[in-house]
Order: C-alpha cells, then structure tokens, then sequence
C-alpha cells in the first residue's frame, strides 16, 4: 500500500509557527513516528512545498500509481480552483486534511474550495488528524 502526505505552504514551520494553534511538534518528527506506526501495513512518501505548481505537479506525478493521498493544501484549501481541478483529474482518492478545526476559525476559513474533489475531510485533531487520514484510506482499501 502506498500512500502519500503531501503539505503545502509554511508547513515546513511546524513546530515553530503559531504553536498555540498548531503544536510544537515538526513534522519530519511526527513523518518518522507514523512511518514506523505503519511499516509493513503502508510505504508512506511525504512531499511538503510552499508553491502551488509543485503542489499540483507532484499530485500528477503520484495520482495515477499510489493507492491514497492525504493533502493538507494549507491556506491554498481556501483559494485554489487549481488544486481543485488536478485533484479531480487524477485516479487516486484525496483527504483533505487540517491540523486546526478550521471552522472554530475565521470565516475565510470555513470554506475550501477542494472538499468537493476530495474523498473525505478531516480537520482538528491535531497531527493525529494525518494519522486518521491514513487509516481511512487503509479501511477503504481493505474493501
Ligand atoms: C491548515 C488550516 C489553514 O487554514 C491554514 O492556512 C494552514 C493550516 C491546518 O492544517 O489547520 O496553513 O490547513
């Protein structure tokens, strides 16, 4: 099984940006507690980028080869029809993901433009929300 975690902008400041909201954990930390988690059950490959093209290239170069994808699209969740468009157009099924509840959040917040392409969403539960993530896709997969 292979499953991708893909993070867009300033995720690569986890653990150092807004910790109040996003914890102090980075993710290259969290990245090796749940690949050993899943070793043997799921490959995890991780790619985070704070451009929205490489976000969008590397969802063509995996989405038609691995079996899942769990996208935390950042603050492109609430602007980007791009990301919307490549997410339909390839044949792997994508969850949306967030750290924050994003609807306890400000307005602009509340509304994504990818839910709608995306197989499912999951927001607020911290980093365990990429954990959920990953297993949603192990349950559809064992259908
Ligand atoms: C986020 C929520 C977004 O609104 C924000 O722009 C982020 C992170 C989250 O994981 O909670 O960068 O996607």
């Amino acid at each position: 099984m292979r499953i991708a975690i893909i993070n867009g902008p300033n995720l690569n400041l986890l653990g150092v940006r807004e910790r109040d909201i996003y914890g102090d954990r980075r993710f290259e930390d969290y990245l090796d507690t749940l690949k050993h988690q899943y070793a043997g059950k799921a490959e995890l490959h991780y790619y985070q980028s704070n451009v929205e093209g490489f976000i969008i290239d590397e969802l063509h170069r995996i989405g038609f080869d691995y079996d899942g994808i769990v996208l935390n699209a950042g603050a492109y969740t609430h602007t980007s029809l791009a990301i919307a468009d490549a997410i339909r157009s390839i044949t792997a099924p994508v969850i949306e993901v967030h750290i924050s509840n994003v609807h306890k959040r400000e307005e602009i917040r509340h509304h994504s433009m990818i839910s709608s392409a995306c197989s499912g969403v999951i927001a607020g539960f911290g980093l365990d929300s990429y954990r959920l993530a990953v297993e949603a896709i192990l349950a559809a997969n064992a259908k």
